[in-house]
C-alpha cells in the first residue's frame, strides 16, 4: 500500500511517458495531462490504474534506475551498464567496505550503499562542498545514507 514518503513512478498508458515523484503531503505533480494531487495516492496499491485528467496511468514501484534517471545531475554519472560492470568486477557484496573517490552526484554511492547491505559501509570523498550537499540529498532519496560516510 502506498504511504507518504514512498517514491512512485507514474507510467502513462502509452508506456513511454513517466514521472517519478515522492508522495508528499499536499504535493501536486504537474503534468501535460493533468495535475495529480499526491495525497490521493495514499492507500492505493502499486499496479493500480489512475486517471490524470486527460490520460490514464499506472502506479509503479520505481527501481533504483528509475530514481537515477529522475535526478537533476550536477556531474557526469556512471550509467547502468557500467554500474553492473563495476559491482561485478570489484566483487562488491554485503559486508564490504567500499572507498569511492569522487562522490559527484552520489549515484554510484547510492548503488554501493545498497550492495554492501546493512553490515557494510561506503566511504566517499568529494572535493566540492556544493556537490557533496546535493549528493547527500540524492543518496537519501536513492540509497542508504546511514551506511555512507
Ligand atoms: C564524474 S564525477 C563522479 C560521478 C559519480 N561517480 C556518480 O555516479 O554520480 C567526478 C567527481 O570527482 C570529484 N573529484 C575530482 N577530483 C577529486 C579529488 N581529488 N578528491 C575528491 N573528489 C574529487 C569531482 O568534483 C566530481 O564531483
Amino acid at each position: 500500500m502506498i504511504e507518504y514518503g514512498d517514491n512512485v513512478l507514474i507510467l502513462l498508458e502509452d508506456e513511454e511517458t513517466k514521472y517519478f515523484s515522492e508522495v508528499k503531503k499536499g504535493g501536486i505533480l504537474k503534468t501535460h495531462f493533468g495535475n495529480l494531487i499526491m495525497d490521493s495516492l495514499v492507500g492505493k496499491e502499486f499496479g493500480e490504474r489512475i486517471n490524470l485528467g486527460l490520460r490514464d496511468a499506472y502506479l509503479i514501484k520505481p527501481s533504483m534506475i528509475d530514481g537515477v534517471f529522475s535526478l537533476k545531475r550536477s556531474t557526469q554519472i556512471v550509467y547502468p551498464k557500467d554500474m553492473a560492470f563495476i559491482l561485478l568486477t570489484l566483487d562488491i557484496k554485503p559486508g564490504d567496505v567500499v572507498y569511492e573517490a569522487g562522490t559527484g552526484t552520489g549515484v554510484m554511492t547510492s548503488v554501493f550503499s545498497r550492495q554492501v547491505g546493512e553490515s557494510g559501509k561506503v566511504i566517499s570523498y568529494e572535493k566540492r562542498s556544493d556537490f557533496l550537499e546535493k549528493a547527500k540529498k540524492n543518496v537519501r532519496r536513492l540509497g542508504f545514507i546511514e551506511r555512507v560516510t
